[in-house]
């Protein structure tokens, strides 16, 4: 088979390369914005470096490929705040592009990356796919109308399409320098440097961690099925900061200082996905606990 990674040189979309990587033919498509050559180190893959902004490179790049695995975004809330412009181009346009030039090619399936964020503060847990939408943010807008192009591609022309809303994915190759890197990221490296970690607010917001690993066989399952919507993809648990950070520094077999700030603007307090629809239609269960990922993750820091 012929697969097309978008965001190939990033975080999961590298992952995805990987586990692809020596069994099928795989084209990576990204523009390094935040990608790094170095994530594809040992990956079997053809590399082309340019944008899902253009559209005649995704027409020429998808000839032939049979499945398009589509993880290239700018993955961050607050980048979409300052910049809702500059962010729609790339995570709603640049997502219609890909859909277009999967639709001209004749590729059989599009698996997308969507996110948790179209769930918002609806306070209600644990979040089902079928709730009403709570959009707070330029980016939860954008990924929210990708899932509606997805889903009008696949009744107008029939392209197959998939959409995975990630929970909070950790793993290797989430950059911790990032200033919008998770909290997995930025804890270890703090941890592993000796210097303190700061929880913003009192540590009891939780969040439904989800390993990298079990991300990509989400992907692979959904580029073999013949199933097709929206899809949560999380482990299912809470996790509270306080108990993340614990976890880590055993992990670690390293402690810190925790310093308390105050909470951060805009965050939401608990977050807990039901993930019922991903096991029963797609036949994927997570398999990492939180401290095998954790662990894998702190010897990749
Ligand atoms: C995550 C996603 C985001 C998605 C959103 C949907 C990541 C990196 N981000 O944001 O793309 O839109 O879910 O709901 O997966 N924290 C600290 N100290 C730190 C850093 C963070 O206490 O140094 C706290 C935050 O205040 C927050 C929690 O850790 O309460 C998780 O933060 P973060 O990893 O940034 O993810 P989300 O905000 O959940």
């Amino acid at each position: 088979m012929r697969y097309i990674v978008t965001g190939g040189a990033g975080f999961i979309g590298s992952h995805i390369a990987e586990a692809l990587s020596g069994k099928h033919e795989i084209v990576v498509i990204d523009d390094l914005s935040s990608g790094h050559c170095e994530n594809l180190k040992g990956i079997d893959c053809e590399f082309v470096e340019g944008s899902i902004t253009d559209l005649a490179l995704l027409q020429e790049t998808f000839a032939g490929a049979d499945g398009v695995f589509h993880q290239a975004a700018i993955a961050s809330v607050p980048r979409s705040v300052e910049d809702p412009l500059a962010t729609h181009a790339v995570n709603l346009t640049g997502t219609l592009n890909v859909l277009i030039a999967a639709r001209d090619c004749g590729v059989r399936k599009v698996v997308m990356a969507s996110s948790a964020a179209v769930y918002g503060e609806n306070p209600e847990l644990p979040k089902r796919e079928e709730m009403a939408p709570d959009l707070l943010s330029p980016y939860a807008a954008q990924k929210l109308s990708d899932e509606h192009y997805a889903a009008v591609f696949s009744k107008l022309y029939g392209l197959s399409t998939v959409c995975l809303r990630y929970f909070n994915v950790f793993g290797p190759r989430q950059d911790p320098s990032s200033p919008y890197s998770g909290v997995i990221s930025i804890f270890g490296s703090r941890i592993l440097e000796g210097e303190p970690i700061t929880i913003h607010g009192d540590g009891g917001q939780t969040r439904d961690f989800v390993y990298v690993r079990d991300v990509v066989q989400a992907n692979l399952r959904a580029m073999a099925s013949d199933a097709e919507g929206v899809f949560n993809i999380a482990r299912g648990e809470q996790t509270d900061l306080n108990t993340l950070a614990r976890t880590m520094m055993q992990a670690a077999g390293k402690g810190v200082e925790i310093r308390y700030g105050p909470p951060r603007g805009g965050d939401i307090r608990h977050s807990l996905a039901e993930i019922s629809r991903s096991r029963e239609v797609l036949g994927w269960r997570p398999e990492y606990a939180i401290q095998t990922g954790l662990a894998e993750t702190m010897r990749w820091i």
